[in-house]
């Protein structure tokens, strides 16, 4: 739809606004709360760093990986923790772990898309802890697949667990948080594919790419009841994600199709991811990016499809011959 010559100028108005304000912050907090017209006093709450200490945080994908990780980063920094995965075992171990640490935890077991799992999650942090203040929708997991012969089935169980779920936990939150009037910060582990996508990943990148969306707007459409969002973009991390991406393959498109877009130098271990988490619940911010490099290559993605196909194409050539 195209925009009206008004609507054109005040787009590029409000981004004009939006970049003085920016570059204003820059400067320091005390530029801010001198009567800023669009934001006002709300705005200075971002540059000081919140105290974590005594607060509850909700996270989902515990078990492992980078949820695991996250959840003793959040003990270190003296928070209370509910912790969700299906293998309850696992949970129990790293819930010693942290309780060790003197961090009360409580355990959630069960697959976040069974219908009421997100609202218990919610209950029993209100029930424990009298409330929470933040939530990692994290749970997830990876999909390898020709588009052209991805299931729909394949398809729609992903976007249930990667997105679905971690939307209705995230809903919840917010209006849980807002009915009490209470702050509170609720991210999701999104991926630096929503930024741009790889060959048979477009499936998972489709679910990473509506993540990160709904966490844009909700930032914006939350910030005015001091409710927080954001999205965590992580690059190649070393968890059981790869390994859980090669059990669901099929053997055939294991063998002949399987990309190698795993650069060593961009693995991270999840501990980086965690570390990134626990700096953004202290000073929020809207995206939380662990490699400048992948995320400069984002921004060049979008500015140039040209560049985005050439990449991709050559990552499709590591196949073995005769595969295409
Ligand atoms: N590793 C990477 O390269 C990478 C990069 C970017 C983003 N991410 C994102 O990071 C998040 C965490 O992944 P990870 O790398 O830490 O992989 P991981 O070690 O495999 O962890 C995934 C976690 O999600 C849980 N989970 C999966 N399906 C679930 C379900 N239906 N219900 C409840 N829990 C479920 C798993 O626990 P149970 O099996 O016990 O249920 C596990 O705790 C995911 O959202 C992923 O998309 C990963």
């Amino acid at each position: 739809m195209a925009l009206t010559h008004t609507e054109n100028v005040r787009l590029l108005h409000s981004l004009v606004e939006s970049a003085h304000f920016w570059t204003d912050n820059q400067a320091g907090a005390a530029t801010i709360g001198l009567g800023w017209p669009l934001v006002g006093n709300t705005a200075s709450f971002q540059f000081m760093a919140r105290e974590l200490r005594g607060r509850t945080i909700i996270i989902t994908g515990a078990s492992s990986g980078i949820g695991a990780a996250t959840a003793v980063a959040c003990a270190d920094a003296g928070m209370n923790l509910v912790l969700n995965a299906r293998r309850a075992d696992r949970l129990e171990e790293l819930a010693e772990r942290i309780r060790k640490l003197g961090n009360r935890v409580e355990i959630v077991a069960g697959d976040v898309t069974a219908p009421g799992l997100n609202q218990q999650l919610i209950e029993t942090a209100a029930a424990t802890f009298d409330g929470f203040y933040s939530v990692f929708a994290n749970a997830g997991y990876g999909l390898e697949r020709p588009m052209a012969e991805c299931a729909l089935e394949d398809l729609r169980r992903i976007f249930e667990v990667n997105f679905f779920a971690s939307f209705e936990l995230v809903q919840l939150a917010a209006q849980h948080l807002r009915d009490h009037n209470l702050p509170g910060h609720l991210l999701m582990c999104s991926s630096c594919l929503a930024r741009f996508t790889l060959p048979y990943y477009a499936a998972y990148s489709a679910t990473k790419a509506a993540q990160a969306h709904v966490c844009s707007a909700m930032r914006a459409e939350l910030k005015h009841a001091n409710i927080y969002v954001s999205s965590v973009l992580p690059i190649s991390t070393e968890t059981e994600f790869h390994q859980s991406v090669m059990r669901q393959n099929d053997v055939r498109v294991a063998t002949e199709k399987k990309a190698d877009h795993s650069v060593k130098m961009f693995v991270q271990p999840p501990e980086r991811v965690a570390r990134a988490v626990v700096k953004c619940l202290r000073r929020p911010k809207p995206e939380v990016w662990t490699s400048f490099i992948v995320r400069f290559a984002a921004g060049l993605f979008t500015m140039s499809p040209r560049l985005a196909a050439f990449t991709l194409d050559r990552q499709v050539k590591h196949a073995p011959k005769g595969s295409q």
